[in-house]
């Protein structure tokens, strides 16, 4: 034993200061346990052990994903888990039955949007301009209404027809401009190509492929994009925010040089010049009707809208490179891929388009491996009242992570799951989406994109294998990375072999 007198007084401060400590985290873990039941009379979700400051943060650690950590706090500790991350009181709901109740059956519970300081910076200080961070609102319900027209289009219709075109176009270019001789590098292409998609279809715009400021356009988005889908512990931990602000501050630049590019080069005269009589012919002139006749609709909300939309291109591109570096490896899936095209549009000699959709089970299957294997996240909820969740009660305020990353990867759920088998989605030749799996979220907060996803996915998988085969380029890795869409802006080069048997006009 350490005689007493061989501390110095500094030592026994600092030793007296550890016990209060320890007795302070003991005390508040232990007040927490006795917490078993609300006020109401619903029991609290258990919650871990919890250390001061950091509450939990440090389960989050260790992971390739965060969201693994909650698949195995889930393990530990139930279904419903209620965690402090840093200053922000968290719920963590696995089971698909738990998502479901919190995504619809009680959805209105829990159709709030965290308020990280982070998101009000990304949109001008204020998240509810923003499609994806705001709160619930009839703006936001309004804001959804006129969407849907426009990123659901439906078959038959001339949206739907004139969508098809669109993408047909932007495949040929592809096709002409990918060179066999090298490997290329694919994003730059694939974001052009989707960018152009999306301004011909909302805005019926169209940039040529050397116009610098479109360019640097989609630069920006996909710097935005990236930005977004990261996860800070500045979030839960503000104090951490100003180690963050020359990065935001250089965010705010982009977006405000997107506002420039959208006012300058998108809109032009459209806003003064669009006759209230005429009917809207695409989503920006609708936007413009909407803020000429309601007068909850300002031109500030519908131009952040318009933006979020446009910004959509750098979701689909992401996920295309994502997914063809799943592809890459997968001569076989490819092979079957090309059959399949063959045997639907090969007799009649010409190009792969959205409306081949139905007889193409096979690349629908594609995409939706695709889209498991990366398990991104559904954005976090918040409740905006007192609720419950599996008979666990769930404060207001708390925010919602529901764990799609389990339901996308649990053994217990798919065979094989880390394998790449777009069979799994295939039955009796036709494709099934299993009611556990969730990647656009669900109820009045589910994703808005998940069609064009689909659609533009399709086309353009179809269009390129069609004419081509991709195979890896030498010295290149293509370890996809997962939990997340986003891809740094150097990614992946791929070879593109090009097939000798093409039934193509062009
Ligand atoms: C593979 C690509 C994509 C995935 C995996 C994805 C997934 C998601 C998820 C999980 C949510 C949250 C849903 C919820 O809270 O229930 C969401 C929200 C949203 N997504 Fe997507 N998304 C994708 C692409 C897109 C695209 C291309 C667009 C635009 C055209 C888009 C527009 C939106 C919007 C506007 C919201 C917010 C809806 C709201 O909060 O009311 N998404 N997405």
């Amino acid at each position: 034993m350490v005689p007493f007198f061989l501390f110095s007084q500094y030592s026994i401060i600092l030793i007296i200061l550890l016990v209060i400590l320890i007795v302070l985290v003991l005390y508040e873990n232990w007040k927490t346990k006795q917490e078993k039941t609300s006020d109401d009379g619903l029991p609290q979700p258990p919650m871990p052990f919890k250390l001061p400051l950091l509450g939990h943060l440090h389960l989050m650690g260790g992971h390739e994903v965060p969201y693994q950590a909650f698949t195995e706090i889930g393990r530990k500790y139930g279904n419903v888990v209620r965690l402090q991350l840093g200053n922000v009181k968290c719920v963590v709901v696995n089971d698909q039955k738990n998502i479901r109740e919190a995504l619809v059956t009680k959805g209105h519970h829990f159709d709030s949007r965290p308020n990280f300081e982070r998101y009000e910076q990304l949109f001008s200080g204020n998240k509810q301009n923003s499609l994806a961070f705001c709160d619930w609102s009839d703006v936001q319900r309004t804001r959804r209404e006129m969407l849907r027209a426009y990123t659901f289009p439906r078959a038959l219709t001339n949206k739907f027809y004139n969508l098809d075109f669109i993408i047909q176009e932007g495949v040929c270019q592809m096709v002409s401009e990918i060179n066999t001789e090298k490997a290329i590098s694919l994003k730059p292409i694939i974001l052009r190509q989707c960018a152009n998609i999306f301004t011909k279809h909302f805005c019926t715009k169209q940039f040529s492929s050397t116009n610098e400021k479109f360019l640097k356009m989609i630069g920006d988005f996909d710097d935005i994009f990236y930005e977004v889908n990261q996860g800070y512990a500045a979030d839960f931990l503000p104090f951490l925010m100003p180690l963050h602000r020359r990065n935001l501050k250089r965010i705010s630049n982009l977006t405000h040089n997107i506002r420039t590019f959208v006012l300058q080069d998108i809109i032009q005269d459209r806003y003064e010049t669009f006759n209230l009589e005429d009917s809207p012919n695409d989503y920006v002139e609708c936007l413009i009707k909407h803020v000429k006749t309601e007068a909850e609709f300002d031109w500030e909300t519908a131009l952040f809208a318009l933006e979020d939309i446009i910004g959509g291109h750098s979701a689909v591109g992401n996920f295309l490179m994502k997914l063809f570096g799943f592809l890459v490896r997968e001569s076989e899936v490819q092979r079957k891929i090309q059959e399949e095209i063959e045997g639907v549009v090969g007799a009649e000699g010409r190009n792969v388009g959205i409306g081949d959709r139905n007889r193409m089970p096979y690349i629908e299957a594609t995409i939706f491996e695709a889209i498991r294997l990366i398990a991104s996240p559904i954005v976090p909820r918040v409740a905006n009242q007192d609720s419950s969740i599996d008979g666990f009660k769930i404060e207001k305020d708390s925010v919602l992570f529901l764990n799609n990353y389990d339901l996308s990867m649990s053994d217990k759920l798919w065979e094989s799951p880390e394998k790449f088998m777009p069979e799994r989605f295939i039955k009796n030749g036709h494709v099934i989406k299993p009611d556990h799996f969730l990647p656009f979220g669900g109820g009045r907060r589910s994703c808005m994109g998940y069609k064009m996803v689909q659609l533009i996915s399709f086309g353009i998988i179809g269009g390129l294998l069609q004419h081509f085969t991709l195979v890896p380029s030498i010295n290149e890795s293509y370890n996809v990375p997962i939990g997340s869409l986003a891809l740094p802006k150097d990614t992946f080069k791929f070879n593109f072999v090009r097939r000798e048997r093409v039934f193509s006009n062009n």
